[in-house]
């Protein structure tokens, strides 16, 4: 960990975007941060990772969570930061079933939430409700009482699924105060179509999306990522993992072991590839911390979950 203070000194390289919508002293070492208004339909979405300088987002095994590139305290702070202008933050499954089992099932995972009681202030001067967790899944062999994020006592859970996983989550009858957002047809998800309900049955108007890769994947292919925030930390990891890393239970048999960078699932190509305008820099230490906002994207055709190779092609041992 770098050493410094909850409220930590940014430098400034440049910054193109919105000025703050109030002032406010946490801001102090930060500087400005607004947000365009949503688009009519749907929530103006913004996603938060942190890499490696080679595009590495986890690193597998014992230390795959995104905290273990980062491992800075100015990359936590930027992470509430954001979070206190969402109106709800949004997760792929696997991102929370990978926290709770880096921390054991008797953890129940965590809660994604703002902890910096300044950020909390600066929170409810923005005038932003009850913080809320949304999570995106087939809900196949989701149990929502595994989870303590689902309790429903530190903020709003919010499911989306397809219409048969709605069915099958809802089957339980355990978790009446939990939102189930259904959306496609049987087995399929519409994510699109579920983002537009978040808008219009919650009111959401501004949307984090904290990952992982392949969530983010389905979502630039939707061309519903709106911004992105990244943080270049300065370690060097390679893909393949290496021999000398120990394996986890769930990764042993894998021949080749591939750690992802922020985007799963199919790309794009040369002419529909998205392009970025660079809003932002700051440095904190040797991290770097960037704002893209998309410039031109092509939304293109969904696959369901079901048809991609990814989970193959990545060799990605995931589940609970
Ligand atoms: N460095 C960083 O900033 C950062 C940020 C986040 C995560 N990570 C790391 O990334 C890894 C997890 O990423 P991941 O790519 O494996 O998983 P993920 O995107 O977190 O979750 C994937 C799961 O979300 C659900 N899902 C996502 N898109 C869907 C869609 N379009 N339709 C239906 N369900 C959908 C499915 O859940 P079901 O399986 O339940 O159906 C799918 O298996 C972890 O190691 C985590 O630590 C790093």
């Amino acid at each position: 960990m770098d050493d410094s203070t909850p409220n930590p000194q940014f430098e400034v390289l440049f910054d193109h975007g919105e000025p703050s919508p109030v002032p406010d002293a946490s801001l102090a070492g930060y500087g400005d941060l607004g947000f365009p208004p949503p688009p009519a339909d749907r929530p103006w979405i913004y996603t938060n990772f942190v890499q490696s300088l080679d595009g590495i987002v986890s690193l597998l095994g014992k230390h795959a969570s995104g905290g273990e590139i980062a491992q800075s305290s100015a990359d936590r702070w930027l992470m509430d930061l954001l979070r206190a202008h969402a109106d709800g933050v949004l997760m792929g499954m696997n991102t929370l079933r990978e926290e709770m089992r880096l921390r054991g099932p008797e953890s129940r995972g965590i809660v994604f939430q703002v902890v910096e009681p300044e950020l909390l202030r600066l929170r409810e001067t923005l005038g932003k409700g009850r913080q809320r967790n949304i999570f995106v899944t087939r809900g196949r062999d989701l149990e929502l009482s595994q989870c303590k994020v689902f309790d429903g006592d530190a903020v709003d859970a919010v499911v989306i699924t397809s219409p048969h996983g709605a069915s099958r989550l809802c089957a339980h009858g355990t978790h009446p105060h939990v939102t189930v957002i259904a959306a496609g047809e049987g087995d399929q998800l519409d994510l699109p179509a579920a983002i537009r309900q978040l808008r219009t049955r919650l009111g959401v108007e501004h949307l984090l999306c904290e990952g992982g890769p392949m969530l983010y994947g389905t979502l630039a292919r939707a061309d519903l990522v709106d911004e992105k925030f990244v943080t270049v930390a300065p370690v060097e990891v390679g893909q393949a993992v290496p021999p000398e890393q120990e394996r986890l239970a769930n990764e042993q048999g894998v021949g080749r072991l591939i750690r992802p960078n922020v985007f799963g699932g199919p790309g794009f190509t040369r002419e529909t590839m998205t392009r970025w305008a660079w809003l932002s820099c700051r440095k904190h230490g040797d991290n770097q911390f960037n704002r893209y906002r998309r410039k031109q994207g092509t939304p293109l055709p969904q696959e369901s979950l079901e048809s991609w190779s990814y989970e193959a092609s990545m060799n990605r041992p995931y589940h609970m």
